[in-house]
């Protein structure tokens, strides 16, 4: 994936409330569009929640900051209540979409069939798909990490299967363990599930462009250490996406 832009997504989650949302992006607008600006080699993304994402979208109209979805319904346009299309993610400007979080997996009971779903709308409309996988902390314990990543990986890849032509996805290794919690995989561990994603995705995805992302616990101290792991093309940062200063320090951590 050389020459492929530095991927820097901002998950904001449910953290804020739309009027909330709405205040942080109108005060750092200045600020990420800077900083949006001077990275040309780096793609800044937001993904704010689907309620405030088209005014969201609409104040950074124009700049370099680049728009993401959190989640897309599996389904197509039908009778499915309270779902968000990824048509409507389209349609809002996102030119990405993060799919199977592990709080989508674990609060929403998100199954790898409604991801392959997921991912295979979303390359239809041209949005890159940010699949996340990842092994909880038994899993880690009893050594399972590669395991548990091949069936999510292998599930996820009959959503990339039924595509035809050339394509770009972006693969979020998050360990679970180490979502919100302060904690960070080591570099060696990171770059052993990298490798192995990159056998898997070579035997099962030939057609398949991929970028590696790291996830869980990125932040102002540790994004420099993890910004040293070999092959990796972005992160993916949540608490720390939501106070600028922590953001932008990330963003530029990185040459
Ligand atoms: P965190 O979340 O940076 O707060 O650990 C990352 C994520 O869940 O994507």
């Amino acid at each position: 994936m050389k020459n492929q832009s530095f991927l820097c997504i901002a998950n904001w989650k449910m953290k804020y409330a739309h009027n909330q949302a709405l205040s942080f992006a109108r005060d750092n607008k200045a600020g990420f569009e800077q900083l949006a600006a001077a990275h040309s080699n780096k793609k800044i993304i937001l993904c704010p929640s689907h309620d405030v994402l088209a005014q969201v979208a609409d104040l950074f109209k124009g700049s370099a900051v680049v728009m993401g979805g959190q989640n897309c319904s599996a389904h197509a346009l039908g009778n499915y209540t309270g779902e968000v299309a990824a048509e409507s993610l389209e349609q809002m400007g996102c030119r990405f979409c993060i799919v199977g979080h592990s709080e989508r997996r674990m609060f929403c009971a998100e199954t790898n069939e409604d991801i392959a779903r997921k991912i295979e709308h979303l390359i239809r409309l041209n949005i890159t798909p940010i699949v996340c996988v990842g092994e909880t902390k038994e899993e880690y314990d009893r050594h399972e990490t590669l395991s548990a990543i091949t069936v999510q990986l292998k599930a996820a890849s009959k959503g990339i299967k039924k595509m035809s032509g050339h394509m770009y996805i972006g693969i979020a290794y998050e360990p679970v363990w180490a979502i919100g919690t302060g904690l960070v995989a080591s570099n060696a561990h990171i770059e052993g599930v990298f490798k192995h994603i990159a056998e898997l995705m070579c035997t099962e995805q030939s057609h398949c462009k991929f970028a590696l992302l790291y996830g869980g616990s990125v932040d102002e101290n540790t994004a420099s250490q993890l910004a040293q792991i070999h092959g990796l093309h972005g992160f993916l940062i949540g608490g720390a996406s939501l106070d600028f200063k922590k953001f932008e320090k990330i963003v530029t951590l990185r040459a």
